[in-house]
């Protein structure tokens, strides 16, 4: 008999947070779910492992959505190497506003780095409004931003005004004086563009998106929608403590380039009497959390790992120059080479299609070729070749009207790229080379796309942010904005691995219910459409 490792239920209801209840989706009746932990190496089922391509999750993409009343059984195979810290979510409309939940890869061998415990800290977004009432602004002819965020909430935690009724009260992380903790972030936000910074203590990033980075000390971190990093902060002595006389130190969100600033608190506590009201806003001295939005690469981030197989420049057998910019018309919509891609388009998940043998890899591909830009305009994919080493150019050619204020944090799904860099104006091959040569780039699987510029000119270049991949695995993956307000108004892309031979023997046998609308799921229910 059957025995899945996690069952997660995902339920629609009204849901109270940040002191406001909203229709909300949630996953085990909580928002965030509950924190999944694999190891490395080991499969979810100890079965066959071969199926990732079909279990990546996006909707019209690898997938059917799953319709109530059904399951969609994911198998997942952390290889080794990635350990690190992930999270899952709805990939369905807004959903992942408050579907979402921390993931956790533990590794087989002892980390690169020591500490004694570690907390997990997923931040998201609060909005007053439903998922439909903001999906149905924003992509209505009378176009109706969602409005800003109205809460930053840490694992679910936030109290914005001191006269707000009901028990919601400040995010805490109990740590205990003279350990040290491994701190896992996740930006699970919808909007949000975060910095962070902790009252009186320094942190060292470790990681960013599953893999380890050089030790970088630093007073705030900078986290997009997607994005995730782990930090090592070492707790006072109960010496300290006592001469600062203080068991509580807040720790201050702000967001950043968004036209309004919020500013949230949580509260890294000690034990031994609270000694602060966890129901009272916090006024503390501001913190610094300076923007890094200018720099190459955030923070310089360096790999720890010594031998990663970074594909140099002469590698490279397609660059793939993604404009990504806004127009307004009679709908709002972010465009990507004139295309925006919407969830109601295909009227099939790619992936079942190229099993089934119905959508043509080859001609797919030929006519990307053809257009020189390696885009399809007839499937709106970018398909490329197992072995091939592509790169990909995110150009941000900001919005028509107002120059627009956004950072986009362009996360591609299946295997992790290597983050070449980003800057002002267009992207320079073999100047960003020479960048290079004096430094080890990290693999991510989420990095921003910056506006360079106040006010940028209709399609005048503003900034660019690059990408190398080794295409290695088939399958058809989204690359997105994280953002879920831009996915919703057209900003993804979908990337097409391999041909069908290639989907067939990276997935092996795939079961019924994968093609129809879920994994190993029960006979005859018909797929739901794609929304
Ligand atoms: Cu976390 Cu396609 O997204
Ligand atoms: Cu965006």
């Amino acid at each position: 008999s059957f025995q899945p490792d996690h069952i997660l239920r995902v339920t629609a209801e009204n849901y109270r947070e940040a002191c406001t209840t909203r229709y909300s989706v949630l996953v085990n009746g909580s928002s965030p779910g509950p924190e999944l932990r694999l190891k490395e190496g080991q499969h979810w089922h100890g079965l066959t492992a071969f199926t990732a391509p079909f279990s990546d999750g996006a909707p019209a993409a690898s997938q059917w959505p799953i319709p109530a009343g059904h399951f969609f059984d994911y198998e997942v195979k952390p290889d080794v190497g990635t350990a690190g810290t992930y999270f899952y979510h709805s990939h369905v409309g807004f959903q992942a506003v408050s579907a979402n939940g921390p993931l956790i890869v533990d590794s087989c061998d002892p980390p690169p780095f020591s500490y004694d415990e570690e907390r997990t800290i997923l931040l998201s977004d609060f909005f007053n409004e439903t998922d439909k009432d903001i999906i149905d602004g924003l992509t209505s002819t009378n176009f109706t931003w969602s409005g800003e965020t109205k809460a930053i909430l840490v694992n679910g935690h936030s109290r914005q005004a001191t006269n707000d009724t009901g028990s919601c009260h400040l995010a805490t992380i109990s740590i205990k004086p003279g350990l040290s903790y491994r701190l896992r972030f996740i930006g699970a936000t919808a909007l949000s563009f975060i910095s962070l910074a902790i009252e009186s203590h320094d942190i060292t990033i470790i990681e960013a998106d599953g893999h380890n980075t050089k030790p970088l000390n630093t007073s705030f971190l900078q986290i997009g929608s997607g994005q995730r990093y782990s930090v090592l902060l070492t707790a006072k002595s109960e010496a300290e403590l006592k001469k600062v006389n203080k068991r509580h130190f807040y720790i201050q969100l702000t967001t950043l380039a968004r036209p309004k600033t919020l500013t949230n608190f949580a509260v890294l506590q000690y034990p031994g009497g609270i000694d602060v009201d966890l129901k009272a806003v916090p006024s503390p001295p501001p913190l610094p959390v300076a923007e890094i939005a200018q720099g190459w690469l955030d923070y310089e981030l360096e790999s720890l790992d010594l031998d990663q197989g970074f594909p140099k420049l002469e590698e490279v057998t397609r660059r793939i120059i993604i404009d990504v910019h806004q127009n307004v018309s009679d709908h709002v919509i972010w465009l990507q080479n004139g295309y925006d891609w919407v969830q109601n388009f295909p009227q099939s998940p790619y992936l079942i299609d190229i099993y089934n043998g119905k959508l043509d890899t080859s001609a797919t591909n030929q006519r990307a070729i053809a257009r020189g830009n390696g885009f399809d305009n007839i499937t709106r994919t970018f398909p490329a070749k197992i072995g091939e080493v592509i790169e990909i150019v995110w150009q941000n050619q900001g919005t028509f009207d107002n120059g627009g204020v956004d950072a986009h944090p362009f996360h591609a799904h299946g295997r992790h790229y290597y983050d070449i860099g980003g800057g002002d104006g267009q992207y320079n091959a073999t100047a960003n080379e020479k960048l290079l040569d004096s430094h080890r780039p990290i693999q991510r699987d989420t990095s921003v796309l910056y506006r360079y510029r106040e006010k940028t000119k209709p399609l005048a270049p503003s900034g660019w942010r690059a990408w190398r991949i080794r295409v290695t695995d088939a399958g058809v993956w989204m690359y997105h904005c994280h953002v879920l307000q831009h996915m919703v108004m057209g900003m993804q892309t979908v990337f097409m691995f391999g041909d069908r031979e290639d989907v067939l023997s990276q997935s092996g046998p795939v079961e019924a219910g994968y093609l129809t609308y879920g994994g190993s799921a029960y006979g005859n229910a018909t797929h739901s459409p794609v929304v």
